[in-house]
């Protein structure tokens, strides 16, 4: 047996071409913060997406934090958001002061859906947060539908699933904001950190561009010395909005100019891995997972399953500590529903009826992945849990 195979810190390193853009960007630039890297990714990001425009930030939080701040939102108001995500999806808007309402996933796709959200929906609804998790884009025609009916902001969490198309649109082109995540742990990293929010008005674009530097704007009337009243302008981003600091560096953008070119060929690569993984699992009934909807796509970011091993007593839990102890597997178990954690619970958020999001974290085993595996490690993963299921089958 080889070494301990684990989720990797960094899913896809960079190229030569890559690295070679960043020593271009230190050497030659003439700034390493808001310049020409940074506009040119904006641009080929939003044309690459096929948004109206896109705004290039820190990360996805601060995309999310700045579309929380855009919708308006306030004490009163409701937002329906699944329960079953990682925390920045939720903190931006638990911040505004609305009331978080969560929603359940589909049993079988594992993210939001219509039918969950429908009944959540009260004349105090205002946004939704729809996650594409995993990697999988949710069902949004019926979900666009509802929102429609109901006059709802649509904010689309896409951090997992950059590049995935929907009924051949890509996400973050759906609802009125997208945000997107380029952390180390991602398909596609600048840096180890970095994030774009997609919008579909060049106004609310202006805003966020305004909110991300401080304020920091240039005159819009002409002077006569460049120097007064001062450089710049500070501006308000919008009624009563206070400005941040949600900046991208240069290097970052230079390298994301790239990655977003080979971007469909990595989810490409990610989705073959999942097949031949998938294949070679296909004899192991316990292990269940995700169904892709009809006009869904999944780019695989996370590698995740349901184990039911009931009809032999045995629980998710015995089957990552055997890969664990036996067969030098790391697999782990994400996303603790957010309303069980210590942070929603003093919220006074502390409760939800989301039973296949329950039925799902407690069962859930996610395996070690990331993008360039090989055929080999693939096989050899395979092996190991065909191996260890057994196992538990025979007690
Ligand atoms: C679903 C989801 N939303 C938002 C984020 C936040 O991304 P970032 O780390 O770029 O702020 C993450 C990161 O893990 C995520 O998985």
């Amino acid at each position: 047996m080889g070494t301990m195979i684990e989720l990797p810190a960094i899913q896809t390193r960079l190229n030569d071409e890559e690295e070679q853009a960043i020593l271009r960007v230190l050497r030659e630039g003439k700034t390493l913060a808001a310049g020409p890297e940074g506009a040119a990714f904006e641009q080929e990001f939003a044309q690459f997406i096929g948004s109206e425009d896109a705004v290039a930030l820190c990360n996805a939080t601060a995309a999310l934090e700045s579309a929380a701040i855009l919708t308006g939102l306030g004490p009163g108001d409701e937002v329906i958001i699944p329960a079953h995500t990682f925390v920045s999806s939720a903190v931006p808007f638990a911040r505004t002061g609305a009331t978080l309402v969560w929603a359940d996933i589909d049993p079988k796709s594992r993210v939001i859906s219509a039918a969950t959200i429908e009944p959540l929906i009260t004349d105090r609804t205002r946004v939704l947060v729809v996650v594409h998790l995993y990697g999988m884009t949710a069902d949004m025609d019926p979900i666009m539908a509802l929102a429609e009916k109901h006059n709802l902001v649509v904010v689309e969490d896409c951090a997992q699933a950059p590049g995935a198309s929907y009924k051949g649109k890509r996400v973050g082109t759906f609802g009125d904001f997208g945000c997107f995540s380029f952390h180390s742990q991602k398909n596609i990293t600048t840096l180890g950190e970095g994030g774009m929010l997609t919008a579909q008005s060049k106004e609310v674009a202006r805003r966020v561009r305004q909110m991300r530097w401080m304020g920091n704007w240039p005159f819009e009337q002409e002077r006569e010395s460049y120097w007064k009243p001062a450089m710049g302008n500070i501006v308000e981003p919008g009624p009563g909005l206070w400005p941040h600091n949600f900046c991208m560096g240069e290097p970052n953008c230079a390298v994301g100019r790239l990655l977003i070119k080979r971007l469909d060929q990595i989810n490409a690569n990610r989705q073959a891995q999942a097949k031949r993984f998938k294949e070679a699992l296909s004899g192991v009934p316990e292990i269940i997972f995700q169904e892709i909807p009809e006009g869904c796509e999944h780019v695989y970011h996370l590698m995740s399953s349901r184990f039911d091993g009931s009809a032999f007593g045995k629980h998710r839990d015995d089957l990552i500590r055997k890969l664990f102890t036996d067969y030098e597997m790391k697999c782990i178990v994400q996303y603790w529903p957010l309303y069980r954690t210590e942070l929603f619970g003093k919220l006074g958020l502390g409760t939800a009826q989301v039973p296949e999001t329950d039925r799902y974290f407690d069962n859930m085993i996610s395996f070690p992945w990331w993008s360039d595996m090989g055929d080999e490690l693939i096989d050899d993963m395979a092996q190991r849990i065909n191996r260890a299921v057994e196992e538990l089958r025979q007690g």
